[in-house]
């Protein structure tokens, strides 16, 4: 049966997610802001978008094929990604996570079929357990026969997948959006949105939004909770010139931000989509631009 625009597998709706203009937050202020909600892949976050891109360009150019072994550090969302694409793709996932992980982010690996493995030690210095992921990762990769770690914090199909996810906000506004606020860890999303920007040679100020406590934007190493945004190394796609601005949003903002925007426009969003609000509120204060997207990333 031919049915007309009809989804082929549950892979080929990740990605064109709803651009949804807010109207509560800023009022009649002039000031335009858009949500991407990510949070309506099929994975539940931008990250599917990053996992997608990754695993099929390594099964386009050979590198894996079906019964290989993907094996990936994550706390959640680049692994809820990884193993739903494994599982479409019959690969299998090992997902390397440490205590900081939510039992809910387990429960989805595991219902997907991915094996987790939690590591335990974390640095005596600043208990970040990065490290203790990454050395397990290559203890499993030297262990396991047809493996292959994505690297989502080196690996250029990262940012290439994000190339679209500025093609779809800009689509969406006809390529007039003044300022995006990206919310950041490895640095995929806004260096492949930025990639699109310059390349297309749109007008867009680009805002990084990171947290207090990481490292990327040259920022001071501390302890912090919330998930998502942040990173404790810079990771390999940071490029200098990736942002015109930073911002660096504590863990109590991002839940100021979730609880304005549930309170207010009735969107049940994750921390670095509270974390992205910040940008906004501190931009309607010193100008008004008609435009924003604004990339919005996770279900809580
Ligand atoms: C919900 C969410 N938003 C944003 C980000 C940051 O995206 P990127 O890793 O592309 O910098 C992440 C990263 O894990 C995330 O999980």
């Amino acid at each position: 049966m031919i049915v007309e625009n009809m989804n082929e597998g549950i892979l080929s709706v990740i990605g064109n997610t709803p651009l949804v203009k807010l109207t509560k937050i800023f009022g009649s202020s002039g000031f335009n802001l858009f949500a991407k909600l990510e949070s309506l892949n099929p994975g539940g976050s931008v990250k599917d978008r990053s996992a997608l891109r990754i695993v099929e360009d390594a099964l386009a150019i050979g590198l894996i094929r079906p019964g290989d072994t993907i094996i990936e550090s994550s706390s959640g969302n680049m692994g809820i990604g990884l193993a739903q694409v494994c599982a479409y793709y019959g690969l299998c996932f090992i997902c390397v996570v440490d205590p900081k992980t939510t039992r809910l982010n387990i429960d989805i690996l595991k219902a997907f079929g991915a094996t987790v493995e939690v590591v335990s030690t974390s640095n005596s210095q600043t208990g970040d357990f990065l490290q203790a992921r990454l050395d397990l990762v290559e203890k499993l990769r030297k262990e396991i026969d047809r493996s292959f770690w994505p690297d989502q914090y080196r690996n250029l199909a990262n940012p290439m997948a994000h190339h679209r996810t500025m093609h779809e906000i800009a689509g969406a506004l006809n390529g007039e959006v003044d300022l995006l606020f990206c919310a950041t860890s490895t640095c995929g999303t806004i260096r492949g949105c930025a990639e699109y920007i310059r390349a297309h040679r749109l007008r867009t100020r680009i805002y990084a939004v990171d947290a207090v406590g990481s490292v990327i934007f040259g920022g001071q190493f501390a302890k912090r909770l919330i998930p998502g945004h942040g990173a404790a190394v810079r990771p390999e796609l940071y490029q200098p010139d990736l942002a015109d601005e930073c911002i660096q949003v504590t863990d109590l903002q991002c839940v100021i931000g979730c609880r304005r925007l549930v309170r207010e426009e009735a969107i049940l969003a994750g921390g670095s989509s509270g974390a992205g609000m910040r940008g906004p509120r501190r931009s309607s204060r010193t100008g008004s631009p008609p435009t924003t997207g604004w990339c919005a990333s996770t279900a809580p």
